[in-house]
């Protein structure tokens, strides 16, 4: 299947559907829903880890790289998925995490025990004279990344949970060990990877970072492009069909001209994060800011141009299982919901890239619906309240940024139905389901043509017609419009061009282009006033235009 006529679609399998009352999500749930994701029309479906794992950070600390958790099913569930979704054309994208292990993996368990074998595939190192952790490197979760073991005198690296300890890449029997765990699910029939944080499993030095939480001392290391090409020739690479994405943290966009060249032989794509830094202030994530709109959008542009003239390739996504929802973020809850949740869908499906749609991004899903500390499940937002809050914050105060920012906000469980738990599950679910199911689910959207589900089927089936939106070249149409995000895609004398008013307000966008001679191939309003160059944009609205190429015409 060509990786730039796909749409992936991400499942986090413990929110998506659940068929034993558990309150989790499991296998089988998904396998009962690919009538629906047939029926959105997307090709792969990215499963979020459902490996042996005790959930400290739900599953993407890994027990057995090789086994199901029994809380998702069997094999034999996993081996009827992967069936019946190759039946339907899709294929199924794994989730590897592999900069880190669960501290209950085998391998860290008798690295604890002080086999020596095993403590190299891990990072021990001695503290600092004087004592203290070996670095000042913070853990992305809060806290310092090292944990002290009194047995050793020695502290390990967990960049990640003091639960989550990192492989030591170094040692080529770590690497050998992740090829073969690679080759084993291909084995399976897997058509993709997803690879967590791949971009900082070679470390550079074991070093204070003077300015920081030590980012630039693991991110994007010196062997990154050596391993990769190794993992490639070991094990993806020998399939042809497999198509891989790379999750890279705080990455350097010289770093992803190498990852995602086709030429380069490291991996088909990339996952960059610094657009969804806008409403952060600068690095910081834990403070309400409001979104910088100008910046998000030079950020999205240098990326698209860029990789462009690199010959490179990127997944675009707006959502996933670790941002809050876009359309919360970005967008509207209330009065125009529904067109901004479709403006957003506009944007960055028609880009350059491979679209990833997060499950419930098709149906508008809104951030959850959080009151209390309780109501959260997750790792990273449990722990920054309490930094927070020792930082001297009231609870309120903490909680109000926990609402803007937790990743739980994309966790609630999948809205299928107006039935009890959403439809999502007999038993009482896992996490909080968002009371406005009863207004945004996949039953009633599914019945109602106008609704954010078809609008995605459209966008979908667009990049499938029109080879300007698969294969055509970008450019951004004003640049320093305020208001509107605009581009021109093509391909020879085919033009698509795509404007969205980023905002609830009426306003007139004048642009370069003659559109008099565009047809219009989709919007999120049904009436539209275009006049050559000019077009009266309503609030959220996004409207797509296509002009054939003469040869065809
Ligand atoms: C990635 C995952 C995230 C996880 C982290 C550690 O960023 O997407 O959910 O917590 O890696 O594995």
């Amino acid at each position: 299947m060509d990786y730039k006529k796909s749409v992936v679609y991400e499942i986090y399998p413990k929110s998506f559907c659940d068929t034993k009352g558990t309150g989790v999500g499991d296998l089988k749930g998904i396998t009962s829903k690919l009538d629906y994701l047939q029926n959105l029309g997307v090709d792969y479906l990215w499963l979020c880890p459902f490996f042996v794992s005790p959930q400290v950070d739900n599953g993407y600390d890994v027990e057995d790289y090789y086994s199901i958790d029994p809380r998702y099913g069997t094999m034999e569930d996993f081996e009827e998925l992967a069936r019946k979704a190759e039946k339907r054309g899709i294929g199924l994208m794994l989730d590897m995490v592999f900069n880190h292990t669960s501290d209950r993996h085998i391998w860290f368990r008798k690295a604890l025990k002080g086999d020596p074998y095993y403590k190299n595939f891990y990072i021990f190192k001695k503290g600092k004279e004087g004592g203290g952790a070996p670095t000042n490197w913070q853990s992305r979760f809060g806290g310092s990344a090292w944990e002290y073991v009194p047995e050793f005198d020695e502290y390990y690296l967990h960049l990640y949970a003091m639960q989550q300890p990192d492989l030591n890449w170094e040692n080529p029997d770590v690497r050998a060990e992740v090829e073969k765990v690679v080759r084993f699910w291909m084995e399976k029939g897997v058509k993709g990877f997803r690879f967590d944080v791949i971009n900082q499993v070679s470390k550079k030095a074991y070093e204070d970072d003077p300015d920081g939480d030590g980012t630039p001392m693991f991110t994007d290391g010196p062997r990154i492009h050596e391993f990769l090409k190794e993992l490639n020739e070991q094990s993806f690479g020998r399939d042809p069909e497999i198509i891989t994405v790379g999750e890279m943290a705080a990455t350097k966009m010289e770093s992803c001209f190498r990852y995602a060249n086709p030429e380069e032989h490291e991996l088909t794509m990339v996952f960059s994060f610094h657009h969804m830094r806008a409403d952060f202030a600068g690095d910081q994530k834990w403070v309400l800011a409001p979104v910088d709109f100008m910046g998000f959008k030079k950020i999205m542009f240098s990326w698209q141009t860029k990789m462009a003239e690199h010959g490179s390739w990127n997944a675009l996504f707006l959502d996933n299982h670790d941002q809050p929802r876009i359309v919360s973020r970005f967008g509207s809850e209330d009065e125009y919901w529904k067109e901004s949740a479709k403006m957003l869908g506009t944007l960055y499906q028609l880009l350059r890239g491979t679209p990833f749609i997060y499950q419930g991004e098709e149906l508008g899903m809104t951030n959850g619906d959080f009151k209390e500390l309780s109501d959260y499940r997750d790792v990273e937002s449990i722990n920054n309240f309490h930094i927070l809050t020792e930082k001297g914050l009231s609870p309120s105060d903490a909680l109000r940024i926990l609402q803007k920012h937790s990743r739980d906000n994309a966790r609630t469980p999948m809205q299928w139905s107006s039935e009890k738990h959403a439809g999502f599950s007999q038993g009482e679910p896992w996490m909080k389901v968002n009371p406005n199911y009863e207004r945004i689910n996949a039953q009633a959207e599914l019945l109602d043509e106008d609704s954010v589900f078809h609008y995605y089927r459209q966008l979908i089936q667009l990049r499938k017609q029109y080879e300007v939106v698969s294969d055509g070249d970008v450019r951004p149409l004003g640049l320093e419009d305020e208001r509107v995000f605009a581009f021109e895609r093509s391909l020879g004398e085919e033009s698509l061009v795509v404007i969205c008013n980023f905002y609830g307000r009426d306003y007139t966008w004048k642009g370069e282009l003659d559109l008099s001679q565009y047809q219009i191939l989709l919007s999120n309003y049904p009436e539209h006033e275009i006049l050559d160059n000019a077009v009266w944009l309503k609030p959220f609205e996004a409207v797509v235009l296509y002009r054939k190429g003469e040869q065809d015409e």
